[in-house]
């Protein structure tokens, strides 16, 4: 089975968030299960420089309205094939995938990722130049999302397609005019079609037109059939009900293993629980927080929007304080809510250490040395931290909203007694709610026979990808014996 996974970024040569990190283990996985898969990914300058054994493998010199490309084979060490787009004019450049050094989207993202969908919808028809065809087109995120609509319209033998919705809130719409010029055909704007509210909307146009949609979780599968996730394409998701999935994340439990994780002071597990304190005495003396080791310290790691609930602990950060907790809190996004972080840090520089910007290491020791771990955002439609944190023994609170209500145990007495209990999940989006739930856990962690079973619970769930793989691998099959 020949699988093409189309994705705008791949850890470890690009990530800005939990996608990047299903791109980079997820088509490893399926690969474990024998599935031919490719990755198509635009050709950013560290996918160039960070990948090895370049080959062309087509000149795309012909699709109108855009500048020519080319399509290279590569490899990355951790990864499996790559097929990269290298279109100079439209990826290489300084900044990130999606936004310029500024901050703001970059003015071209339309013809940008249009290309991402004309280039896996060639190469998903029979039109194909290549030899290896696939039978499924994996398409991710609103980025992707015009590769079903244009293999729709090609009138030629086609691969399926699969469309995964990791944030629904993104949804890449762009003005009327933009159909012409990435070269939609102008009756696919239509409500039954890429229309959205008189604009593109390129989710919408893979929710549309592709044979199926997967979301990253249950529950966000259902969340977003209704008001308010549903961010206003719950019609059509709802409509589309039969053929809607939820498939739960998995993380890779390689780069994230306690007991191997070369970013973090001292290696743990489950057996030698007692060295996760060094990580958090060196986790405080990094930050420059007071290494006290009684003193509960609570992690997060998140990008600083509303999404993730950070206005949530802006304002309840005078109040942790008075319960003498500390806060290790690493991300970057909203501006705003970056300075009202800032100045809580200036406040309280014994108790919150906030670092802005990103880092990879900072977030696997952040992971190793809290006490606990903070998620409480508003939606989630998988969310990774928490997984991440349950496997370095640093239970979650979490809200309980799309995926992380399907991976977190709540520490109820009937869990705490029969062992599932992973972490603490709170009901309202409220600060009494949230903060009930983070004084639970504070009362637990001062019970360090409970605390450890609870750690211990989390630390031997089975996070790895080989279940959701083998559903994505149900799901292709299912697919192709339609064909
Ligand atoms: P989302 O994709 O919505 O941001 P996820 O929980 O799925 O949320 O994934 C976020 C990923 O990005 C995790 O691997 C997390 O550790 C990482 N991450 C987020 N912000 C930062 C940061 N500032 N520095 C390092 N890693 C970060
Ligand atoms: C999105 C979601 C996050 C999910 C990730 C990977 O960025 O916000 O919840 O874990 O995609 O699927």
């Amino acid at each position: 089975l020949r699988v093409l996974f189309v994705t705008p970024e791949i850890h470890p040569l690009v990530k800005t968030g939990g996608l990047g990190d299903v791109s980079g283990a997820l088509p490893q996985a399926l690969a474990e299960l024998g599935v031919d898969v490719r990755v198509l990914v635009p050709g950013y300058p560290p996918v160039l420089e960070r990948s090895t054994r370049k080959r062309v493998i087509l000149e795309v010199k012909d699709l109108p309205g855009f500048p020519p490309a080319r399509l290279l084979t590569a490899r990355s060490e951790k990864t499996v094939p790559l097929i990269v787009i290298d279109c100079p004019p439209l990826y290489r450049r300084e900044g990130g995938p999606y936004l310029a050094p500024d901050g703001k989207d970059w003015p071209d993202n339309a013809l940008r990722f249009a290309l991402l969908g004309q280039v896996a919808a060639l190469l998903g028809s029979s039109r194909s130049p290549l030899a290896w065809r696939p039978h499924v087109l994996h398409c991710n995120d609103w980025q992707a999302g015009l590769a079903p609509a244009y293999l729709h319209f090609s009138r030629s033998g086609r691969a399926a397609t699969v469309m995964t919705i990791h944030n629904l809130a993104f949804q890449g719409i762009f003005p009327a005019e933009t159909v012409a010029q990435v070269g939609l055909p102008p009756e696919s704007f239509s409500i039954h079609g890429v229309e959205y509210y008189g604009q593109l909307s390129f989710l919408k146009a893979g929710l549309y037109y592709a044979d199926r949609i997967t979301t990253v979780s249950p529950t966000y599968a259902r969340e977003i059939q209704s008001e308010p996730l549903g961010f206003g394409l719950h019609g059509l998701l709802a409509a589309r009900r039969d053929h809607l999935i939820g498939i739960l994340n998995g993380i890779d439990t390689e780069v994230w293993d306690p007991s191997r994780d070369p970013f973090i002071a001292v290696p743990y597990s489950s057996a030698c629980l007692e060295r996760k304190r060094e990580n958090k005495a060196a986790l405080q003396r990094d930050l420059g927080l007071p290494e006290e080791a009684d003193t509960p310290l609570l992690g997060m790691v998140s990008r600083i929007t509303t999404q993730k609930g950070v206005d949530l602990v802006v304002r309840i950060v005078p109040r942790l304080v008075q319960r003498g907790v500390q806060l290790a809190l690493l991300g970057s996004g909203d501006k705003t809510l970056e300075q009202a972080l800032t100045a809580l840090g200036q406040r309280f520089p014994r108790w919150l250490a906030v670092r802005l910007g990103y880092d990879e290491s900072l977030s696997h020791r952040i992971e190793a040395g809290a006490d606990m771990f903070l998620m409480p955002s508003r939606f989630e439609p998988c969310g990774l931290n928490q997984m991440y944190s349950q496997r370095y023994g640093t239970p979650p609170v979490v809200h309980a909203t799309g995926g992380l209500r399907d991976s977190v145990t709540d520490a109820t007495p009937a869990a705490l007694a029969d062992g599932t209990a992973t972490g603490f999940v709170f009901e309202a989006l409220t600060q009494e709610a949230f903060l009930g739930a983070i004084d639970r856990g504070l009362a637990l962690w001062h019970d360090p026979p409970t605390w450890r079973r609870l750690q211990r619970a989390g630390m031997a769930r089975d996070f790895s990808w080989k279940h959701s793989a083998r559903e994505y691998l149900k799901l292709y099959r299912s697919l192709v014996r339609e064909a």
